[in-house]
């Protein structure tokens, strides 16, 4: 019995890397790979990102919805993270963003999707509830996740706590200039946010990085080649039980294994299905 057990649990711990030939094409197989788990799993839990790398992916989950009836009806959804100080109907909060570029052309009932209240009176109470709230609805099924150029994933900054849960983090430097440009200059850019710790974010049962383009190609080397350590939180990946991460052409360019990642990907049954 026992020895059914290690099976059945060394069997899903892998983490894999799939190179794509474009940020069109990465992004077409994330939304591929969330499609076939909703398809599965119609009441699954989804873990979601923002930025503007995860947009083409949710217009692609939005078109699979038109064309194909792909139903999220049943689905809940937990945000990675959201600024503090920020309510949900500004346009530089990740509320909004989630109900503009995702939420409000699918039929996900809304009340099942949750990101973390940045106007919350007692910020760590809602950061313990929205803990609770994702152990209550079973936990996360499928975490999508992108990177930071500091090698972040939610907001989980530099040195952040490998074992860390959702709390609110000083947003880097680094971060706040790469997401200034949301918020009209980096004086206007909120300097903190609440966001899942890298522990939650390990918790799930499987983990989607997407990363696409060329500046990210020397960060997210660091990150699935480099060492596990908490100056690149999205490191933390390695320590995952299902880690999948997708890039693009020029996002690998600083891989130094990918003739394996490649020639698996090519060649893993289970990835027969997703292969063109
Ligand atoms: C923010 C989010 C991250 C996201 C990152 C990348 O910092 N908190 O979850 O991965 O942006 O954004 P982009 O895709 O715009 O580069």
């Amino acid at each position: 019995m026992i020895f059914l057990n290690i099976q059945r649990i060394t069997k899903k711990y892998i983490m894999e890397v799939i190179i794509q030939p474009t940020r069109e094409a990465a992004a077409l197989l994330t939304a591929k790979i969330i499609a076939a788990e909703v398809r599965k799993n119609p009441s699954t839990v989804l873990g979601l990102a923002t930025g503007a790398t995860v947009e083409p992916v949710y217009s692609n989950l939005i078109e699979m919805h038109h064309k194909e009836g792909l139903d999220f009806s049943l689905c809940k959804s937990f945000n990675l993270d959201e600024y503090v100080g920020l309510s949900g109907d500004h346009p530089g909060s990740y509320r909004y963003f989630m109900n503009s570029h995702l939420f409000d052309h699918i039929n996900i009932d809304k009340r099942n999707t949750h990101v973390p209240n940045g106007m919350a009176s007692d910020i760590e109470a809602e950061c313990l509830q929205y803990e609770e709230a994702i152990w209550g609805a079973g936990g996360i099924s499928l975490q999508l996740v992108g990177i930071g150029m500091d090698g972040h994933i939610g907001f989980n900054e530099p040195m952040s706590s490998m074992q860390s849960r959702t709390r609110v983090k000083q947003l880097n430097p680094v971060t706040i200039r790469q997401n200034a440009g949301y918020f009209g200059g980096p004086d206007k850019m909120p300097r903190r946010a609440i966001t899942m710790g890298v522990g939650t974010i390990l918790d799930s049962e499987r983990c989607l990085m997407l990363a696409t383009g060329a500046a990210k190609a020397e960060i997210l080397a660091e990150a699935v080649e480099g060492p596990f350590c908490a100056r690149v939180t999205a490191s933390a990946l390695q320590w995952h039980r299902r880690a999948i991460v997708i890039v693009d052409e020029a996002c690998a360019s600083h891989l130094k294994n990918r003739e394996y990642y490649d020639w698996s990907f090519n060649h893993e049954p289970h990835w027969a299905a997703f292969r063109n």
